[in-house]
């Protein structure tokens, strides 16, 4: 019942806008390859050494010098994809050298949009990945140059439209007519503030009095969200680090590619909750996974992200906060209300 849900759902997105639909799919296809040819050189240096041989994968986890061995036997399924080993009964067999270049060829033959979203994360992603096999922490989101290229891909198209469809799903224009007062709006985890921007821009002009909130725990989005991309606007951003946003007082928290990066999403969820007014309600993005995501889910998994959930497990978040979800599995958009109000 749901794949048939899924499927006219795609069809009906398809037969919409193809174009973007279209456009959407290539840089998922586009990123699938990349991610293995990243795999494929980040365990480079180690299966140059062992071409022509079998070995067992502690004995390669010994000569890589790597800990998490669930990482290793995920990356080296993509290693099998281009070729460069073969997988059979826990042995590693190296068919032959990694191709040289083959990176570097795909990154310059990528589309515009993927460029955007993913171009500047190649050789981070490459560094990061080795980190990540050998025991490292992840860093912060927004550790180093992290906070430049995380604020170039969520400015990009890929993410833009996503939330625009996000948007769109939730009715916000509509929503915020049909209320009394104030409309305030909060982007929660607004990063370097591309979405809170598409909030304002999509309520000025058409809903006479609103507010716009954004928040998030990197101080370094934020500083880029308040001097570049929303500077001049009367959007009031602040650090989580430091406050809290005041409970009961928001008509919708917008929340987009979010709720994966934190630790207890159904805790997170209620927290959102408990900032809504009665009859308030949440929206967003927030992906579930599947063989068309994996690669995307592989990418943020190495970052730090916990991964995308299941649609199921996206529901539990919320119906857990006795909350009912809406979901849209082509553009991932959702809208949840409360079936019960807040107890504060
Ligand atoms: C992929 S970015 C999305 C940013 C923004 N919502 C957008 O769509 O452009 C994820 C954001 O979640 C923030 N984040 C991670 N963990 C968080 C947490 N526990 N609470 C709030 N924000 C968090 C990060 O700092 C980052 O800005």
């Amino acid at each position: 019942m749901m794949l048939m849900i899924k499927r006219l759902a795609l069809l009906y997105e398809l037969l919409r806008s193809p174009h973007l639909f279209y456009k959407q799919l290539r840089v998922l296809k586009e990123i699938d390859r990349c991610m293995r040819l990243i795999a494929v050189e980040a365990l480079s240096p180690t299966l140059r050494s062992l071409v022509g041989r079998s070995v067992d994968i502690d004995e390669l986890m010994v000569k890589g010098g790597y800990s998490d061995r669930g990482l290793l036997v995920e990356l080296l399924s993509l290693v099998e994809k281009e070729g460069v080993v073969r997988l059979s009964e826990g042995k590693v067999v190296v068919l032959r050298n990694p191709p040289e270049g083959a990176l570097q060829e795909a990154s310059e033959e990528m589309g515009d949009v993927l460029r955007e979203a993913f171009g500047t994360f190649i050789d981070p992603t490459v560094k990061a990945i080795r980190e990540r096999l050998s025991g490292k922490a992840t860093r912060e989101f927004d550790a180093d140059e992290l906070r430049v290229h995380w604020s170039i891909a969520l400015e990009g198209e890929f993410y833009r439209i996503q939330r625009e469809k996000a948007i769109e799903f939730s009715k916000l224009v509509e929503e915020a007519r049909r209320r009394r007062g104030t409309f305030r709006i909060l982007d929660y985890g607004c990063g370097s503030g591309a979405g809170t921007l598409q909030l304002f821009n999509s309520l000025s002009g058409k809903v006479d009095d609103f507010e716009v909130d954004g928040c998030d725990v990197s101080e370094g989005l934020l500083e880029i969200a308040r001097e570049d991309v929303a500077v001049g606007l009367p959007i009031h951003f602040f650090s989580l680090k430091k406050n809290r946003p005041a409970k009961g007082i928001y008509d919708a928290v917008f929340v987009s590619h979010v709720l994966h990066w934190t630790d207890d999403p159904v805790k997170t969820v209620g927290e959102l909750k408990s900032y809504l007014k009665n009859d308030g309600f949440i929206f967003g993005v927030e992906s579930t996974i599947s063989k068309r995501l994996y690669p995307v889910d592989l990418f943020i998994r190495i970052y730090g992200a916990n991964g995308f959930p299941s649609l199921n497990e996206l529901q539990r978040w919320f119906n857990e906060n006795n909350m009912k979800l809406e979901h849209d599995p082509v553009w991932f958009s959702f809208k949840a209300i409360s079936i019960s109000p807040n107890n504060f």
